[in-house]
């Protein structure tokens, strides 16, 4: 029997790629960067299964480029706001994404950037290489304090409650928002409507996928119900701030700082207003960025792909409508 034709857009861990390589006829893009556009509808032709990355743009027409024969996206993430899943649910192609493995990693770099901002980190590192340290004062470098503060949580799925977790450890008050969730057991978090968590939070952490409803959720109106003082954090899509209003709450010191690991669009251009702001912490989408981390979601993602070109249930499938049952 003839192997299954795939197309992987970028090199991922090894483990993942020996199971592909072992039983696919696999075309890897190899660069650093991603392919672009024109690349992509050329390579996927023919293509039984794409394994994509969340920085491959999946729609219609890649789909169509393709052909007829596509069983089966995987992607290598857990978030999946760049496939059109409608198209591809049509087209009865089953979607991957690797939900799970990446929750510690994202959740303990959630909170690398909360304490970074919170404790001035970034601007302390600069200021002590620059040569300004020049005693200990105290009010040099002051910043906020956890231990008894608010975190409200937007989003309280797997990544929001690991966070929840680890807050207890700071002896923090949670609060989520979460249409979707209901407290956990075993979880110290109380559910609150958006304008409560706005109103009471001195930290604000984004856990949500980007949907229509949460892009441009964080906008010149929610920031000014912020806490004055309270810091912003960002581990989620960078669409779900509006990046202009958050220059603005930042600039104008109505947050006392913010911190992200995603941007829109990513990477942010070396010229945007943002990076000249020292009340700003920017990450280059790294939170998922632990190696065994990323060995696990490369398994995952292949685990996916072979499912689906051999016909059987994905095991972490974002679209299960195509299985009609
Ligand atoms: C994801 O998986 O969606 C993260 O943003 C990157 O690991």
């Amino acid at each position: 029997m003839s192997r299954p034709t795939i197309f992987i857009t970028r090199l991922i861990p090894a483990p993942g790629l020996k199971l592909l390589e072992s039983t696919c006829d696999a075309d890897i893009w190899i660069d650093e960067l991603p392919p672009s556009r024109d690349v992509l509808l050329e390579r996927v032709q023919g293509a039984d299964g794409i394994l994509s990355l969340l920085t491959d743009k999946i729609d219609a027409e890649i789909m169509d480029a393709a052909g007829p024969q596509l069983k089966v996206i995987s992607n290598y993430a857990v978030g999946f706001d760049n496939i059109d899943i409608t198209t591809a649910t049509q087209r009865r192609i089953a979607v991957g994404n690797t939900p799970g493995v990446l929750t510690g990693a994202t959740a303990d770099f959630t909170f690398t950037l909360l304490m970074a901002a919170a404790r001035r980190l970034v601007e302390a590192e600069r200021y002590a290489r620059a040569g300004r340290w020049k005693t200990w004062g105290p009010s040099i470098l002051l910043g906020i304090d956890l231990s008894g503060a608010t975190l409200g949580l937007i989003g309280f799925g797997r990544i929001g409650q690991a966070v929840a977790r680890r807050a207890a450890g700071f002896d923090m008050r949670v609060l989520f928002h979460d249409p979707t969730t209901s407290p956990v057991e075993g979880i110290n978090a109380e559910p609150v409507d958006l304008d409560t968590l706005l109103r009471e939070s001195d930290f604000v952490s984004l856990h949500a996928p980007l949907t229509p409803q949460t892009r441009g959720l964080i906008n010149a109106g929610t920031l000014a119900k912020m806490k004055p003082g309270a810091i912003l954090v960002n581990t989620a899509r960078g669409a779900m701030i509006d990046q202009q209003a958050l220059y603005e709450a930042l600039q104008s010191r109505h947050l006392f700082a913010a911190a992200v690991d995603v941007t829109d669009p990513e990477p942010l251009p070396p010229d945007h207003p943002l990076y000249t702001l020292d009340n700003l912490i920017i990450a280059p989408h790294i939170a998922s960025a632990g190696i065994k981390t990323r060995e696990k979601m490369s398994v995952m993602a292949a685990e996916n792909l072979l499912a689906g070109l051999k016909g059987e249930h994905l095991p972490n499938c974002v679209n299960p409508q195509v299985y009609g049952d």
